[in-house]
């Protein structure tokens, strides 16, 4: 016997999950969505996008009161931190999210089924929570159920002395060292808050480059402001150990190509190697619905899966992890499933690393150009000639753009600036609606500010910039 039947269950309630219960109320359906845990919003309120920025933020203003006011004439006393202070911060600005969240689910009639959801057929599911389970209908069913932190074989996370993210949200005093595996998203932004805050932070990455995903030119130059500020780099090497001690960790190295191994001490070490979708538990193989050889649901261009009325979304799909992205997925599955064409524009999606100075792009890299054998322009202007800039003291970093030879049209922007993340929405704008590097150019950009560097950079693939 089922205990209610819906038009749309959502299983999972990050940024996927619940935008997409949203938009499916909005279009008349009726719509639950199935989270297990305390609080709506999935990784990305909870443990992920918005506890990281309060504390990047929060971070920020410490960094600035020591070291950066007085140059612009402000003088202030000693500096202190009070880090409870700075963690109820950011407690406070996720429960406001959180709750946040809770207020649009009943403003939308949209039913919370408190528990784990496991699909017990095509047009069911069983919620299993505080008061057993019960068994509900629905005509379709949308998984979102996210993402979890990638395992590393010899490094046993325990949230205390070997942290992944969620671990280093709410670490209970500043790490004399910090040792990050990883040089990636988690790795250069916790990594950049616990150095301002005084930690010691040495980053092993596997790879010879950190921020594999971004333009080649932008994570060297990013890498050497990130050396500046403190961080060390151990690029090209891999962790076979860790093991907790009396004193805190000792890690085991090896060059990633193969050589003798070292030892490093820390007192935290934070493991950010990526992050694997979350199916755990959902009984997929039960209903036949088909895994990839990495673990995330197969779907077609309109979030099916290989079973009639079951459909993913999110980090638990190809694409990726980001939370704008499972949004947009959230918003074209709810309009797909009201008859309506939902549809999502892979090739502009941003990315940012909210680290100082802000890494920011959208669209494709200079070396995937080059991979795909697309004849490029590319126009770059440095920050260090824009009056705003200036004015902020944050000259560090440059736009570049990259432009198709013969259309002129943007095939990628590429910001590292400070504010990169704000500037970067131009740049997707410009692409959703197919414009050129021309069309950027002849846009009238405000002045005094950073966005006059997209400007001078589209300018600049023309070869006019006008202020360099
Ligand atoms: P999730 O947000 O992971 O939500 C899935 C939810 O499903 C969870 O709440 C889980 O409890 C629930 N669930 C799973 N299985 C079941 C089940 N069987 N029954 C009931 N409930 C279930 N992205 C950005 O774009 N910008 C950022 O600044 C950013 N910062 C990040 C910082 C950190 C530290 C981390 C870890 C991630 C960050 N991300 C960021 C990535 C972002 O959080 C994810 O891309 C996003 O949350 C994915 O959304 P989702 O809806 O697919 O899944
Ligand atoms: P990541 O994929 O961004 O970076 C992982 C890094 O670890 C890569 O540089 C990779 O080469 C390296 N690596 C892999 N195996 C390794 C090993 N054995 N030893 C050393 N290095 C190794 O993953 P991360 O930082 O864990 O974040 C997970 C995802 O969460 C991101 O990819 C992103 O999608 C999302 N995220 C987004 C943020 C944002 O939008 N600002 C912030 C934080 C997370």
């Amino acid at each position: 016997m089922s205990d209610s039947s819906y038009d749309v269950i959502v299983i999972g309630s990050g940024p996927g999950g619940y935008v997409c219960a949203i938009r499916a109320a909005q279009l008349g359906l009726k719509t639950a969505c199935v989270e297990r845990r305390a609080t709506l919003g999935g990784t990305c309120l909870n443990i992920g996008c918005i506890p990281s920025k309060a504390l990047l933020q929060a971070s920020e203003k410490y960094e600035e009161a020591q070291h950066d006011l007085a140059a612009f004439g402000v003088k202030v006393g000693k500096v202190d931190l009070d880090l409870k202070a700075m963690m109820g911060h950011k407690d406070g600005v996720v429960k406001a999210n959180t709750a946040g969240v809770e207020f649009l689910f009943k403003k939308n009639k949209i039913d919370w089924l408190k528990g784990s959801a496991r699909i017990a057929a095509a047009d069911t599911v069983e919620v299993t929570g505080d008061g057993g389970a019960k068994s509900h209908k629905t005509k379709a069913i949308v998984i979102a159920s996210g993402s979890d932190v990638a395992p590393l074989a010899g490094v046993e996370i325990d949230e205390k002395k070997i942290v992944s993210s969620t671990g280093a949200l709410d670490l209970p005093k500043v790490p004399k060292k910090l040792v990050v595996i990883g040089g990636g998203y988690i790795g250069l932004e916790m990594g950049s808050v616990w150095q301002r805050l005084g930690a010691e932070v040495t980053v092993v990455e596997f790879l010879d480059r950190i921020l594999p995903g971004m333009d080649g030119e932008v994570s060297k130059h990013m890498q050497r402001i990130l050396k500046k500020q403190g961080m060390t780099f151990k690029l090209g090497t891999k962790v076979t150990g860790a093991k907790p001690n009396a004193k805190g960790v000792a890690l085991t190295l090896e060059p990633a190509k193969g050589g003798s191994a070292e030892t490093v001490d820390a007192d935290v070490v934070l493991l950010s190697i990526g992050r694997v979708p979350h199916i755990e538990g959902l009984g997929l193989a039960d209903v036949g619905v088909a895994i990839d050889n990495r673990g995330r649901i197969v779907t077609d261009g309109h979030y099916a899966t290989n079973v009639a009325g079951i459909y993913a979304i999110g980090d638990v799909i190809v694409g990726p992890m980001l939370a704008h992205k499972a949004e947009e997925e959230g918003v074209a599955v709810a309009e797909l499933l009201a008859g309506q064409r939902g549809h999502v524009n892979y090739d502009a999606i941003p990315g940012v690393v909210y680290t100082w100075p802000e890494v920011a792009q959208v669209g494709r890299t200079e070396e995937q150009l080059k991979e795909d054998g697309v004849a490029y322009k590319a126009g770059k202007f440095p920050l260090t000639a824009n009056g705003r800039a200036r004015a902020m003291n944050a000259t560090d970093g440059f736009v570049k753009i990259l432009a198709d030879a013969k259309t002129d049209k943007v095939l990628g922007v590429h910001i590292l600036s400070a504010e990169a993340g704000t500037m970067i929405a131009e740049a997707a704008l410009a692409m959703e609606f197919g414009a050129s590097a021309e069309d950027i150019a002849r846009t009238c950009h405000a002045h005094p500010t950073l966005n006059e560097a997209v400007k001078e950079a589209a300018l600049a693939v023309d070869g006019r910039p006008l202020h360099i």
